[in-house]
């Protein structure tokens, strides 16, 4: 099956790619399918940003598509970055922004800093919309550490590893990954549904 997914981060393209490779799909990026296309994310919850991506590209193209929102929440900021997780530290704003951002904000509050990311994962054909989430818990650490992966990854350690996300390999973070549970859920349930075979 051929699936658009709603994105222009090749991190999470790379990702969703391997993910859905051993199911039988062949996963097509946002520019592959539909050239230049900013969608804006101006949802409030994660679900609501998926779904705008979602149906945003549905309309466009009419192909099957899959979409997801994700995030960091950071406990004692009260949640935050969330849903803002992309443009923490302003528009336009790098990876390496938003790391420093919450270094800095972090360091005034004791240890440890736990936080989760969390993914919210949709499918769309026109027809049928399906849901699922996935979340990876965790604590961040003031300096960051690795090079694989792509955005908070250098700073997050999950929950019963020594190792940063960006310490690990793509395989690694894709066994344990909010993304990839959410991704793993919704096939599961587009199994159950018969929309993939
Ligand atoms: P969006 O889902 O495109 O709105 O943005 C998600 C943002 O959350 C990314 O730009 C990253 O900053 C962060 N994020 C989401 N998933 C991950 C991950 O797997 N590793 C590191 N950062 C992530």
């Amino acid at each position: 099956m051929k699936l658009i997914f709603a994105t222009n981060n090749k991190g999470k393209l790379r990702e969703v790619t391997q993910i859905l490779k051993p199911l039988g799909c062949e996963v097509i990026g946002l520019s592959e399918a539909v050239g230049e296309l900013e969608i804006p994310e101006t949802g409030n919850t994660l679900e609501a940003n998926a779904s705008i991506k979602a149906s945003t590209v549905y309309n466009i193209t009419g192909l099957p598509v899959i979409a997801d929102d994700s995030g960091l929440e950071v406990e004692a900021l009260s949640g935050a970055p969330g849903v803002f997780s992309a443009r923490y530290a302003g528009e336009n704003c790098s990876y390496d922004d938003n790391n420093r951002k919450i270094i800095s904000e972090l360091s005034d509050f004791p240890i440890p800093y736990k936080s989760q990311f969390k993914c919210c994962a949709i499918f769309f054909d026109g027809a049928k919309i399906i849901q699922a989430l996935g979340t990876l818990k965790g604590e961040l650490i003031l300096e960051q550490r690795g090079k694989n992966g792509f955005g908070y990854d250098p700073l997050f350690i999950p929950d019963g590893y020594e190792k940063t996300l960006a310490e690990m390999s793509a395989e690694q973070k894709n066994s344990i990954s909010h993304r990839a549970r959410a991704f793993n859920s919704l096939f599961e349930q587009m199994k159950s549904e018969g929309v993939l075979k």
